[in-house]
């Protein structure tokens, strides 16, 4: 039985042992063997995918917004305010229409996914789509909240990263230890701070015998921390990172340097290929931005960077459906027909 993520890991949430807690029954999402994929890609490792897209919005921001929306249910507070490109005010609307508390999301105008934005709509948030990217919008947050008392519910809120942590737990909880390598994309850079504290903590518990070493990629067109500077136009299909100057930048690094990994770049042509293989070989339909994961790791497989017997985990951060656009236009065209079966046969088994 899903419990969702308060109840299950509540010993190790920095989060006062206070009711009422706002879930929709979170977390707990598959892990699951992707071996033909990694034959594909030529991984001679044994290849996992992390399945954020199974939780209740359809993303792994589930997972830090019951506690950020929570903690701020307890504090009394008036609203919940975001930035997003999508997913986090797609999160931020659902589990303040469950607390009954109004939510407040400022987008970048034009480049949000047509799912998130129909999410975050139909849950009742108050959108405000600004004239300007995602970075201008979470500074917009910043300067609003500070004036007028509001609960952000961005990851620069320690709440969030506390909730999200728990993937962590999970994957370890899943493969009896800690994997050799997680990979994961990197946008604001919350998720890969937030994995690297609770690897930390599983390890620090004897939970886990190990670290893994952390693999962050960013979209090549929105690359601030591959580049070592902000980026003031991103421009990357993977709408959900395309972000030029992330908030955890700093811890994002040292997540990158403890861990001995790597924060690297992807192309969008490696990003959708990527997309389109896991949906295609394997039945798991993710976001562009998830896929930046496995596309980073196919170009490292192909420099040969893996041994076999290792475990490499790549985080699926987002459901595919959230982008139909995206989908729609990377697909074939559907074949329109008469309604007669010798019609259909001719087609489809010729
Ligand atoms: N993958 C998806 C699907 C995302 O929506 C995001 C971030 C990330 C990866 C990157 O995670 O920011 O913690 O490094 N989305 C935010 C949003 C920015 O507003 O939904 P990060």
């Amino acid at each position: 039985m899903r419990a969702g993520i308060i109840a299950r890991y509540r010993e190790h949430l920095a989060l006062p042992a206070q009711e009422p807690i706002i879930t929709l029954l979170e977390g707990d999402t598959p892990l699951i063997p992707v071996p033909s994929l990694a034959r594909e890609l030529g991984i001679p490792a044994e290849l996992y995918v992390k399945w954020e897209g199974a939780n209740p919005t359809g993303s792994f921001k589930d997972r830090g917004m019951t506690v950020a929306v929570t903690d701020a249910v307890m504090r009394g507070a008036r609203a919940v305010l975001c930035a997003s490109t999508g997913n986090t005010s797609a999160s931020a609307a659902a589990y303040a229409a469950r607390a009954g508390v109004p939510c407040y999301v400022l987008m970048p105008k034009g480049a949000v996914a047509k799912g998130k934005l129909a999410q975050t709509l139909m849950h009742g948030a108050r959108v405000v789509e600004v004239e300007g990217n995602f970075d201008d919008a979470l500074e917009l947050v910043r300067q609003l909240s500070a004036q007028h008392g509001l609960a952000v519910v961005n990851s620069i809120n320690p709440a969030r990263l506390e909730g999200q942590k728990t993937a962590a737990f999970e994957i370890c909880d899943a493969l009896g230890d800690a994997p050799d390598f997680l990979a994961l994309p990197v946008g604001n850079a919350g998720n890969i701070t937030a994995y690297w504290m609770g690897f930390r903590e599983y390890h620090a518990l004897g939970k886990s015998s190990r670290l893994p070493r952390l693999l962050g990629f960013q979209s090549a067109g929105a690359a601030p921390i591959v580049e070592g500077r902000p980026i003031d136009r991103p421009e990357t299909v993977a709408t959900a990172i395309r972000i030029g100057r992330p908030a955890s930048w700093k811890k994002a690094e040292a997540a990158r340097d403890e861990s001995g990994g790597l924060i690297d770049k992807v192309t969008d042509d490696e990003i959708l290929a990527a997309y389109r293989l896991a949906a295609r070989r394997e039945g798991v339909f993710c976001e562009p931005a998830s896929a930046a994961s496995l596309a980073g790791v196919a170009r490292l497989a192909r420099e040969g960077f893996f041994r076999p017997g290792q475990r490499i985990v790549c985080v699926l951060t987002g459901h595919g459906l959230k982008d139909p656009d995206r989908a729609t236009e990377e697909s074939d065209d559907t074949v329109v027909l008469p309604a007669r079966a010798e019609a259909l046969a001719e087609v489809l088994l010729q």
